[in-house]
Parts: C-alpha cells; structure tokens; sequence
C-alpha cells in the first residue's frame, strides 16, 4: 500500500504560481493506493474513477501521461491496476488530485518492484498535475510527496524548505462547497494580471511578503502574528477574485468564533477555508462551520 498526503495551505495560494513562496502542510488525510498485476488502469469507487491511458476522460489523460514518464523507471513490460482508497474529499482545495499522482506512481513502482527517485517521481506527479491544471507551481505534489510543514518557492528545481514550528498548530478545516475548477481560477487570476498588471502584480508581491512573514511567525511560535497573515493573505486572495460568499461567511463566522485568523485555502471558487484555533476554542469554531452546513476537518500540523 502506498499512501501520499492531502495538504491545507496556509499562505499564498495564486502568487506561488508567479514564484512567490507558499506555506503549507501535508495532513493525515490523503489518499493510499494498491497495485496489482493486470492491465493499465486506475480505479477508485469512493470517486467514480474507472479510468484507462487513452479512454478519453481527463482522468485517463492524466494517469497516461504519469505512466508515460514512468516508462523508463518501471521497464517496457510493466503493466499495473491500481486501487484508490482516499481519505481527503474529491476537488475540495486540499490536494487531492496530487494525492492520487504521487500514491499511484508509488504503487506502480512498488508493483513493478522499481526504485522510484524523487525527481522522477516529481516529474510523473507534474505531468499528471498538467492535466488538470494547465500551469500547476508544484507545490500541491511536493507537500504530497513529503508531508510536513514546508515553504515552497516554485522553480526548477522548486525551493522546499521544512518550516519548525515550536509547537503543533491546531486547525480547522472546513468544506462549504464544491470546489471550483483550478485552472480555470488560475487563468482567471492571471486575466485579471493582465487587465491591471500595477496594482494585481503588487498584490502578488503582497501575498509574497505575507507568506515568508507568516513562515517566520510559525517558526518563532507566534500563533497570532499568523492568525493576523491569515486575515490578510484572506483579504488579498479575495482582490484576486477567487473567493465566494460562502468562503467569506465561514471565514467571518470562525473569526466570530474566536478564530486566530481565517482564510480561504487552495484555488478558491469554493471548496475549503482554514481557520487557525487553540485547543480552547477549536470546538467553538468547530461548532460555528459545522452551523453553516460546513463538512469540518479538525487538523493538527507541525510541531
Ligand atoms: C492550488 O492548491 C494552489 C494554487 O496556487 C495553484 C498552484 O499552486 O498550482 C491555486
């Protein structure tokens, strides 16, 4: 069984596509997948996936083309179904189609009994990431691959440096919608980038500066400095254009809660918003999206 982390970002969503750095965290959720003997295919029941390379659904095209950067790694006779078996919600913000990339590659190898090096692994994970959002920065697989608290400045190779927390940070992570369509958010922020290049570029920057501000808060254990970044980085991604009503309300209602901060987290458009809680007032918070109709992931990460 081969198992690789969902991830909740913490700060700078959107500008780490224009090579600002990003601060995330791999969860316990993720997605485990199994290899067995048979023909190429990819299979996941909890998500309707029944998948071939070829078949013409984007979930094929995905895992052919993380099959075709595997050839060499895995030898021309390879042949492996996978079975997935997630933990993390489908769409949702949190990852999850880097999950299923990398924990398919590792199945594959593991199956094909091939030793599977980091940089081919990255490299079939970002083929498949391709397909699904035309210009992914790689963050979401490289938390997959390693889990942990990370800053992540894209780039070839990516800068991905392990943020020390002094203590665990407690969250809480809450569904209020489908989340909407990555590469669609992203075209949309960068259409955005074009019409007002001055003032959208130097919101970029912003949340730039708000994500290594944020990464030093985590490692020098100032949980309300970060509560604070969150709030902001909150408000910037919402000038971006990728927040909803829904993402404010939930984000309001866990301030309102008692919430260290709040913000939307990973492409927008709905799926997830993270809020930043201690253990005395997590179930408030809790309570508060759980009221809102929200599905709540309680999550506690570094430390
Ligand atoms: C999606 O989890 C994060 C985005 O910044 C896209 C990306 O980094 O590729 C919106």
């Amino acid at each position: 069984m081969a198992f690789a982390n969902a991830k909740v970002l913490l700060l700078g969503e959107h500008a780490v596509v224009y090579g600002q750095p990003a601060v995330a965290a791999g969860l316990d959720l993720g997605v485990d997948a199994t290899g067995e003997a048979g023909t190429w295919q990819l299979v996941c029941d909890a998500w309707g996936i029944d998948a071939r390379p070829g078949d013409g659904t984007r979930v094929g095209e995905a895992f052919a083309a993380l099959v075709e950067r595997l050839g060499a790694t895995v030898g021309p006779g390879a042949s492996v179904r996978v079975t997935l078996t997630p933990t993390v919600p489908a769409g949702a913000g949190l990852g999850s189609s880097a999950a299923m990339a990398v924990a398919t590659a590792r199945a594959i190898a593991d199956q094909a009994g091939a030793a599977l090096d980091e940089d081919t692994l990255f490299d079939a994970a970002l083929a498949s990431e391709r397909v699904f959002h035309a210009n992914p920065s790689g963050l979401d697989h490289a938390v997959a691959m390693r889990g942990g608290l990370v800053s992540y400045v894209r780039g070839t190779p990516p800068l991905i440096r392990s943020i020390q927390s002094p203590a665990p940070l407690d969250l809480v992570i809450a569904q209020v919608a489908p989340g909407g369509d990555t590469g669609a958010l992203v075209s949309g922020v960068a259409a955005r980038r074009d019409r007002f290049p001055d003032a959208i570029g130097r919101i970029i920057e912003s949340i730039g500066d708000v994500a290594r501000r944020g990464a030093a808060a985590i490692g020098a254990g100032d949980v309300a400095a970060l509560g604070e970044l969150m709030d902001i980085d909150h408000g910037l991604l919402s000038a971006l254009g990728v927040s909803t009503p829904e993402l404010d309300a939930a984000v309001g209602a866990a301030r309102h809660a008692g919430a260290l901060g709040a913000k939307l987290t990973g492409a927008g458009g709905g799926g997830c918003m993270v809020a930043l809680v201690t253990p005395d007032t997590a179930s408030r918070v809790a309570s508060a999206l759980d009221a809102l109709g929200a599905t709540v992931y309680p999550a506690r990460v570094g430390g």
